[in-house]
């Protein structure tokens, strides 16, 4: 495997720590991953917070939509526990302390899971200008719009469907650096259309070595996994 082969941690080093928190994001750093991805939502109070689903009932001790809680509600779930015991209390991170964290540290892949959301963090960015970012999204007339807005900002178009060619047109037309496919959905004639339109292929969520290799050995640039420590072993051999 290439040394410039990128591991991006999704949701951080979520097989080690609970995803989408600050232990999650250390650990990502701590294994030598060279980036990590996070999902961004709204509370209710219009602050990007740092968690997957729509609703804080999987990933918390709280229940309900995470756009019903204003952000000193959300600050008092625990994000930990429900992973393991060794990581109660840990808090839902806010985007602006994630930034923070990261900038000199690793790249940021924001995930953003709500078409609101992707305004807020244009309001954040300029006060993060170290912070490495890569802001992708299933929905791409919002990183149109974003790219209209904030030229210089680099974009990953998500895909999750077979209609890829579509996704390649529009990833283009809006300067993109790279198309984010399922993992089942790489194939070759992807792969060459990327490479001709100069996008890179960063294929999600990859943990088995074996299809790791073989997606690396087919031409992608890199990988989200959920457990980066065991992806970069095999990248030093
Ligand atoms: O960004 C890649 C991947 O995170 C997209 O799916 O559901 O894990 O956010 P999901
Ligand atoms: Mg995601």
């Amino acid at each position: 495997m290439d040394k410039n082969f990128f591991v991006w941690a999704h949701r951080g080093a979520s097989a080690e720590a609970p995803e989408n928190t600050l232990a999650a994001f250390t650990a990502a750093e701590a294994a030598g991953a060279d980036g990590i991805e996070l999902d961004v939502h709204l509370s209710r109070d219009d602050v990007p917070v740092v968690i997957h689903d729509s609703t804080v009932d999987r990933t918390s001790s709280g229940h309900g939509a995470v756009a019903r809680l204003r952000l000193s509600e959300l600050r008092r779930l625990d994000a930990g526990s429900w992973f393991s015991p060794r990581f109660a209390g840990e808090p839902v991170p806010t985007l602006e302390e994630v930034l923070h964290w990261a900038e000199g540290r690793l790249r940021l892949n924001l995930e953003i899971k709500e078409y609101a959301a992707g305004q807020a963090i244009l309001k954040l960015l300029p006060l993060y200008p170290r912070a490495r970012i890569l802001v992708s999204s299933f929905d791409h007339k919002l990183l149109a719009a974003l790219r209209r807005l904030y030229p210089e900002l680099p974009l990953g178009f998500l895909l999750d469907s077979v209609f890829w060619r579509g996704a390649v047109r529009r990833a283009v037309a809006a300067g993109a650096e790279s198309l984010n496919p399922r993992e089942d959905l790489v194939s070759r004639p992807l792969l060459a259309a990327c490479r001709h339109h100069g996008l890179a292929v960063y294929p999600w969520t990859v943990d088995a070595l074996p299809r790791i290799s073989i997606l690396a050995r087919m031409g992608v640039a890199g990988v989200f996994t959920n457990d980066p420590l065991r992806v970069l072993a095999l990248r030093r051999k």
